[in-house]
């Protein structure tokens, strides 16, 4: 099934489009009413990820409703330490927790390396949202970068420091070795089975990168993520590591096509750091709480740093959850003209 609308795809490959492609981190649930009504009439947050029709329904919703330029998989880069054996719980309004945590060796022994398979509902909700979208738009699949699952694991829920997760990179890195691969082999699965099932393109979120100092990112992030990089020739990949502007000069060298920027980044600092690599974002997600002319002021000085061409336009983080969809669709229609007049 060619695409209809392969703008995304076009500008990986470094072609001069007739405008800049556009789609937000965390588009599918948070914003729109249609998801919420969906979601409501569910036991929770994992029914719906684990409901593959009902996934891709929610799925599609941000390219109907908002326009943009890519569809991203719903489901949750914490499906992985599940489908290792470790369960996870979304409590409402405070976010994920796992019961048991990863301290010791024998915890260890107690996971295994994750097949595709056994995250099998998204990989059915890719294929149903394939069917759906009938070449519409092109199809993100995604998960979290080894480091992030693994603080997760070990941290058993967010936190503003992960101070277990760091701790054990001192305290015990061998173990800290161990898991990350182990991760990174069900990611390698996880993601092959995404592309299998039908996504053109994958992003992995590093979103917890910047809690890492620079080495210790090098050592225990950065190889990881060669590690998914290299093993996925399937399809383009992006790569998000949030607050890791330390490291743009590193993630320039993975084997990616494009990399993501947060807010922060200085967006022509970051083209020279990342070398030749197509660069997605970064407007800060709190600017679509301004008014309908400020937003479009920012998104054109965006635009206007990045120029017309090898650029995804994005947020710099996923949207906010109590943003108007008003002003998101607006950010993506003036993305949309703006860069079309930049040509
Ligand atoms: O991008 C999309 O819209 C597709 C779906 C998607 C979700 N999570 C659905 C979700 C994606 C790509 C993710 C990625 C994800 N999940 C990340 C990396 C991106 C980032 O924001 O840094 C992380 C760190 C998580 C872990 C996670 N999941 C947290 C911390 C939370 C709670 C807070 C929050 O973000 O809402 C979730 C829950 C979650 N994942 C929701 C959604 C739609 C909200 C659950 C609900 O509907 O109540």
């Amino acid at each position: 099934m060619p695409l209809k609308n392969d703008l995304v795809l076009r500008t990986i490959r470094k072609e001069k489009t007739e405008r800049t492609p556009v789609w937000l981190m965390r588009q599918a649930g948070r914003i729109l009413p249609e998801y919420r009504a969906v979601r409501n009439s569910l036991s929770g947050f994992k029914e719906l990820v684990e409901t593959p029709e009902l996934a891709a329904e929610v799925t599609i919703q941000p390219v109907d409703i908002l326009g943009t330029d890519a569809a991203i998989i719903f489901s949750d880069i914490l499906v992985i330490p599940e489908a290792m054996g470790l369960k996870y719980e979304m409590i409402e309004k405070k976010g994920p927790r796992f019961p048991e945590t990863v301290k010791t060796v024998s915890d260890l022994k107690k996971l295994r390396v994750a097949g595709a398979e056994e995250i099998q509902y998204t990989i059915d909700a890719i294929k149903i949202t394939k069917k759906e979208l009938d070449g519409r738009v092109p199809i993100i699949g995604f998960a979290g970068a080894p480091w992030t699952i693994f603080a997760y694991m070990v941290e058993g829920s967010g936190s503003k420091t992960f101070s277990k997760a760091r701790a054990m990179l001192y305290t015990n890195p061998e173990l800290s070795h161990q898991l990350l691969g182990m991760i990174t082999e069900s990611t390698i699965h996880y993601l092959k089975g995404q592309v299998a099932a039908g996504a053109d393109l994958v992003q992995v979120f590093d979103s917890w990168a910047g809690i890492l100092s620079p080495m210790q990112y090098e050592e225990f992030s950065l190889p990881y993520i060669s590690q998914v990089c290299d093993a996925i020739q399937e399809v383009p990949k992006t790569v998000f590591a949030k607050d890791a502007y330390f490291a743009r000069k590193s993630l320039g060298r993975l084997d990616c096509q494009t990399i993501g920027l947060d807010w922060c980044m200085d967006i022509k600092e970051s083209r020279k750091l990342v070398g030749d690599k197509v660069v997605q974002g970064n407007l800060d997600p709190c600017a679509l709480y301004g008014t309908f002319d400020e937003i479009t002021a920012q998104v054109k000085q965006m635009l206007n740093a990045f120029g017309p061409y090898n650029h995804i336009a994005n947020l710099g983080h996923g949207v906010y959850p109590d943003i108007d969809p008003l002003k998101v669709k607006h950010f993506v229609n003036v993305v949309k003209e703006y860069s079309a007049g930049m040509r």
